[in-house]
């Protein structure tokens, strides 16, 4: 499986380590060095079979060089993930980040790492123990802290310039919004949607999560299994990825896709599948770079908050360029992107 994997990707390497001790496999995927060190989540989860997780890594760590790319940064793309029986806790996980961090620090900075699935800034100071090649440390520990308040703010300014494409001017009152997740991501974007005078519908699977947000925003509470099908003016998703298909786009009744979740297509060209439906689609990785802003902007080029919240703002600008780069050429918004992306990635060549 593994050869099969690898001979159908065009990133640059992969390192691999079995730990035994710890029954862990461990992939970091260098996708792209061309603009810069490879940067990518670390995701922790167990699978059924180790192809599994270098599948994730693969794919993945592809949509960061775009991401990078796209956001204008000095980055490449990459991704790690860590294959472990179950999720450990306590002195378990502490030894699995260090043996981890020793793996980083093998690359020599080839790849820079950060949190992602089940992996968190304390685990990021842990990782700092042993390699320097991390970003999103907790505040206390010399890092920039939880990426998903910044996520939130990108794609909250990417709603309105979906909005302003398709309705003619970026205002939010009185326009409908369905959020599906109000995790970190999620809860903070319902947050500053309600503040602009959006009327919210929310979702999550986890039900007491979802009436506490709705309660405390004075929104609606969908059910999970109704959330496609609900009528709103965007929905965002902000909760898992392979959630748009040939199955679920049809039943879509909004006009704007725009939200944070990564990998959101079920299959890359299904995304041809939203302009005869009169949809408008918001590339997930051009809209979700908020994470990846903050975490370059505050700690790899050194800026202060108020040169990270203009690149957050500029996500807008990226978009309104992708979508009139798409409406003129007549191809979708996903392949306008890349367009953007090829072309970075040439320039650089
Ligand atoms: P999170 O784990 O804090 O929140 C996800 C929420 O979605 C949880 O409340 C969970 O109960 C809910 N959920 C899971 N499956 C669901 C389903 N099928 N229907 C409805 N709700 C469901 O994750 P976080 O950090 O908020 O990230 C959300 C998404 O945004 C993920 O796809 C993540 O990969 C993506 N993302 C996050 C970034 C960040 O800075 N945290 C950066 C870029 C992308």
């Amino acid at each position: 499986m593994f050869e099969e994997l690898l001979e159908g990707w065009d990133g640059e390497e992969v390192a691999v380590r079995l730990d035994r001790d710890l029954s862990t496999w461990m992939f970091v995927c260098v996708h792209s060095t061309r603009l810069g060190p490879a940067c990518g989540g670390t995701r922790l989860k167990a699978y059924a079979e180790p192809g599994e997780a270098l599948r994730d890594g693969l794919r993945l760590s592809g949509a960061m060089t775009a991401k990078s790319a796209v956001a204008g940064l000095p980055l490449g793309g990459g991704k790690a993930v860590l294959a472990v029986p179950n999720i450990p806790q306590g002195d378990r996980r502490r030894e699995l980040f260090h043996r981890y961090g020793d793996l980083v620090r093998s690359l020599g900075g080839t790849y820079v790492t950060a949190c992602d699935m089940n992996t968190t800034e304390r685990d990021m100071d842990v990782v700092a123990e042993r390699c320097p090649y991390v970003f999103g440390r907790s505040v206390a520990c010399g890092g920039s802290g939880s990426s998903a308040p910044a996520t939130a703010t990108g794609v909250f300014h990417g709603i309105r310039a979906s909005v302003a494409h398709a309705f003619g001017s970026p205002g939010l009152e009185g326009r409908t919004v369905l959020v599906q997740g109000v995790g970190a991501v999620g809860r903070s974007l319902a947050e500053q949607l309600a503040k602009a005078g959006a009327r919210l519908k929310l979702t999550d699977t986890d039900q007491a999560r979802a009436n506490e947000r709705a309660e405390a925003l004075g929104a609606e509470v969908v059910v999970p299994e109704e959330a496609v099908g609900t009528a709103c003016d965007v929905f965002s998703p902000n909760a898992t990825g392979g959630i748009l298909s040939q199955e679920t786009i049809p039943e879509l009744r909004c006009r704007i896709v725009a939200g944070a979740a990564n990998n959101q297509l079920a299959r890359p060209e299904d995304v041809a599948l939203f302009g005869p439906l009169g949809i408008l689609y918001a590339p997930d990785y051009v809209i979700n770079a908020g994470g990846i802003i903050h975490l370059a902007s505050l700690e790899l080029l050194a800026e202060d908050q108020a040169k990270r919240d203009e690149r957050l703002l500029g996500i807008a600008d990226t978009l309104t360029e992708v979508f009139e780069a798409a409406d003129a050429e007549g191809i979708s918004a996903g392949a306008a992107a890349e367009r953007i992306v090829e072309r970075r990635l040439a320039a650089a060549a």
